[in-house]
C-alpha cells in the first residue's frame, strides 16, 4: 500500500511517517516546507530505516497533485498540511482560508480525479469552541471561535458533503486533542518557530534556558486550581492513531469524525509540577491574565476511537514529559 501524507515534514506528519514505516507501508510526502525542513527525512530514515519520498509543492497546485497521483499508485491520503497558529489566523483570515480551506479542496479535486477515495484529516477538538459538555463526545456542537477552528469544520463539512454526494468516499476526521511529546529516539519533535503558542515547547524552552520563565495564562478559572484544564496527547499514541484509522477503509465508510485524545485533563499547573518531577528540573513561572479566547476546560470522551478503530492512549503524561525534555535538551535550537 501506499499512502500520500500531505505535511508530512511537519511535527505530527513525520511521527506518523514513521509509524506508517513501520507497518511496511510506502509513503510519499508533499510539503511546501512553508513549515518544516528537509533534514527531517534523514531523521525519519535514521529511526525507521526507510526513506520516504519527498515532493516538495504546495498542495493548492492542482498540477503538482495530479502528477503525484498518475505516478504514483496510492490507496490513501492522510492529509495534515495546513497553518496551525490561532492567533495568526485572526490576524490573517484570508491566508488561512487560502491554504488550508482552497488547499484541502484542490486536494480533493484531484483525488476525485484519480479516484483515490479514502482519506484521513487532521482535525481538532478547536472544533467544538467552548463545549457544550464535558468530556467532550463526537456528538457535541460544533461553534468555532476563530477563523482556524471555522477552516476546519468547513474541511470537515466539504467532506461529509463528497461523502453523501458518492458512496464511494471514506473520509476520517480526527479530532486531535493536544498533541506533545516527541519520538523516544529524541531524532524528531516539534520545532515552533518563534515563540512558541503552546504550552508544552514553551515549558521545555524554559528548562533549555532559551525562555526565562513561564506565564501561567490565569489562575482564577473554574478548575481546581484556577488554571486550564487540556487532554494532552503523546504524539506517537497520535501516529499510531493515523494507522489505526487506515485499516477502517478495508469498505467504505462514508463520512467519520473520531477524536483522538486521553480523557484525561490536566491543569497548566500539574503540568508544571509533572515536567519538574520527571525530568527533575525547575520551571520558573508567573501567574499571568489569562490568555484571550481560552477556555477553562477540554477533554475528550475517547471511546469511540476505541469502538471504532481498536485506538486508545497508551502513553501517559510521565512518558509525554520525558520524551518531550528528551528532543528538546537533544537538540535544543530544533532542527537548526
Ligand atoms: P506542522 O506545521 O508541524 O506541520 C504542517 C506541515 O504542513 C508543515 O510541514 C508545513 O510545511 C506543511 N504545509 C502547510 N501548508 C502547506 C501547503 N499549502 N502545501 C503543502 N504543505 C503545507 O503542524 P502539526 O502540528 O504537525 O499539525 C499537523 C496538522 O494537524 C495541521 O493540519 C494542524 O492544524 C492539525 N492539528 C495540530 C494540532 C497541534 O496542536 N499540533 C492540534 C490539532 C490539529
Ligand atoms: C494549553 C493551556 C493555556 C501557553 C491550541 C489551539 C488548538 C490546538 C492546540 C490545533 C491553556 C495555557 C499556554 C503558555 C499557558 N491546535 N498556557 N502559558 O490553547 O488548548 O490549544 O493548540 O488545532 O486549536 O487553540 O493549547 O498549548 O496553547 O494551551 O498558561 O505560555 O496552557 O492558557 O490553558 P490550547 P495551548
Amino acid at each position: 500500500m501506499a499512502i500520500l501524507v500531505t505535511g508530512g515534514t511537519g511535527y505530527i506528519g513525520s511521527h506518523t511517517v514513521v509509524e506508517l514505516h513501520q507497518q511496511g507501508l510506502e509513503v510519499i510526502i508533499v510539503d511546501n516546507l512553508s513549515n518544516s525542513k528537509t533534514v527531517v527525512l534523514d531523521k525519519i530514515e535514521t529511526i525507521s530505516g526507510k526513506r520516504p519520498i519527498f515532493i516538495e509543492a504546495d498542495i493548492r497546485d492542482s498540477q503538482a497533485l495530479d502528477d503525484i497521483f498518475s505516478e504514483y499508485n496510492i490507496d490513501a491520503v492522510i492529509h495534515f498540511a495546513g497553518l496551525k497558529a490561532v492567533g495568526e489566523s485572526v490576524a490573517q483570515p484570508l491566508r488561512y482560508y487560502d491554504n488550508n480551506v482552497v488547499g484541502s479542496l484542490r486536494l480533493l479535486e484531484s483525488m476525485a480525479k484519480a479516484k483515490v477515495h479514502n482519506i484521513i484529516f487532521s482535525s481538532s477538538a478547536t472544533v467544538y469552541g467552548s463545549p457544550e459538555r464535558l468530556p467532550i463526545d463526537e456528538d457535541c456542537a460544533l461553534r468555532t471561535t476563530n477563523p482556524y477552528g471555522t477552516n476546519k469544520l468547513q474541511i470537515e463539512q466539504m467532506m461529509g458533503d463528497l461523502c453523501t454526494s458518492d458512496q464511494n468516499w471514506s473520509v476520517v476526521a480526527l479530532r486531535y486533542f493536544n498533541p506533545v511529546g516527541a519520538h523516544s529516539s529524541g531524532l524528531i519533535g516539534e520545532d515552533p518557530s518563534g515563540i512558541p503558542n503552546n504550552l508544552m515547547p514553551f515549558i521545555t524552552q524554559v528548562a533549555s534556558g532559551l525562555r526565562e520563565q513561564l506565564s501561567v495564562f490565569g489562575n482564577d478559572y473554574d478548575t481546581p486550581d484556577g488554571s486550564g484544564i487540556r487532554d494532552y496527547i503523546h504524539v506517537v499514541d497520535l501516529a499510531i492513531g493515523h494507522v489505526k484509522a487506515l485499516a477502517m477503509f478495508k469498505q467504505s465508510i462514508g463520512f467519520n469524525a473520531i477524536n483522538l485524545g486521553t480523557g484525561n485533563g490536566y491543569s497548566v499547573l500539574e503540568m508544571v509540577e509533572s515536567f519538574e518531577r520527571v525530568n527533575q528540573l525547575k520551571i520558573p513561572y508567573q501567574i499571568s491574565p489569562r490568555r484571550p479566547g481560552d477556555i477553562a476546560s477540554c477533554y475528550a470522551q475517547p471511546d469511540k476511537a476505541y469502538a471504532v478503530m481498536g485506538w486508545q492512549a497508551e502513553k501517559g503524561l510521565d512518558q509525554m514529559m520525558k520524551d518531550a525534555w528528551h528532543w528538546q535538551s537533544k537538540n535544543p535550537k530544533g532542527y537548526q
